[in-house]
């Protein structure tokens, strides 16, 4: 296949960026989209020229890292996965391609199609973690029967990456679907009810201090999410900050 690509260059967090055109030929259709990519920076090095940054890590679906706007969708035209699960069998030769990063307040570009996660990580720092006895005496976990319901829900959300497409496809660049997955995963189970409380009122407050907007049930983020995350999670984290913030902890 031979492609136009379309792709986002920016210097830093404040230079003003702008779509710069390139053109790769003789792509197999079995490669994946980052090694598409990967062949491109390999031209573009041989040249001299500055290669493009973009996010990578696991190349197997499980990371998170890989992010990428490919033709105006978080991930690109597929369903269920992650950028470095898409293959170039998905294109057709002769096609434009347009590559862009993840676009939000609160992930700022750091350069090209990088862009800044962190914000996630201060959600989670804020709330996202369970206080666990490392004494020795530690129960064992099997001793705590959970109901199959419970278990299964809580695994569903605990399948959330944290690669931020929920955010990036959201019109109001709403972390809802992150942020009740990671307070699903916990509330669902025995070991995270004592922070329950203040785990829900923490997570939401980072939320917004770093600039995400809110959900209004648009149902995006639910379809864009490599991990089929469902939108009943945003309503346990709704029901979970209205119980929290009558039965206040501090
Ligand atoms: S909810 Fe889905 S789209 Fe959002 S960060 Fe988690 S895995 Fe990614
Ligand atoms: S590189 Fe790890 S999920 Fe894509």
């Amino acid at each position: 296949m031979n492609l136009t690509l379309k792709i986002w260059r920016q210097k830093n967090t404040t230079s003003q960026g702008k779509m710069v055109e390139y053109k790769v030929n003789n792509i197999s259709e079995d490669m994946s989209f980052l090694e598409m990519m990967d062949i491109l920076n390999e031209e573009l090095i041989v040249k001299g020229d500055d290669p493009i940054a973009f996010d990578h890590d696991c190349r197997e679906g499980i990371c998170g890292m890989c992010s990428l706007y490919i033709n105006g969708e978080a991930h690109g035209p597929d369903r269920g996965i992650t950028t470095c699960q898409l293959h170039m069998r998905k294109f057709k030769d002769g096609d434009t391609i347009y590559i862009e990063p993840w676009r939000a307040k609160a992930f700022p570009v750091i350069k090209d199609l990088v862009v800044d996660r962190t914000s996630f990580e201060r959600i989670m720092a804020s709330g996202g973690f369970i206080s666990v006895n490392t004494s020795g005496n530690t129960q064992d976990a099997n001793n705590i029967p959970i109901p199959k319901d419970d278990a299964d829900e809580a695994f569903d959300a605990a399948t959330c990456i944290g690669c931020g497409a929920c955010v990036a496809t959201c019109k109001n660049s709403s972390a809802m679907l992150f942020v009740s997955a990671k307070v699903s995963q916990l509330a669902l189970l025995p070991q995270g009810k004592l922070e329950r409380e203040r785990r829900v009122l923490n997570m939401v407050d980072q939320m917004d201090k770093e600039g995400f907007g809110n959900c209004t049930n648009t149902g995006a983020c639910e379809v864009e999410c490599p991990k089929g995350i469902s939108l009943s999670n945003i309503a346990r984290m709704n029901r979970e900050y209205l119980r929290a913030s009558l039965v206040k902890k501090d």
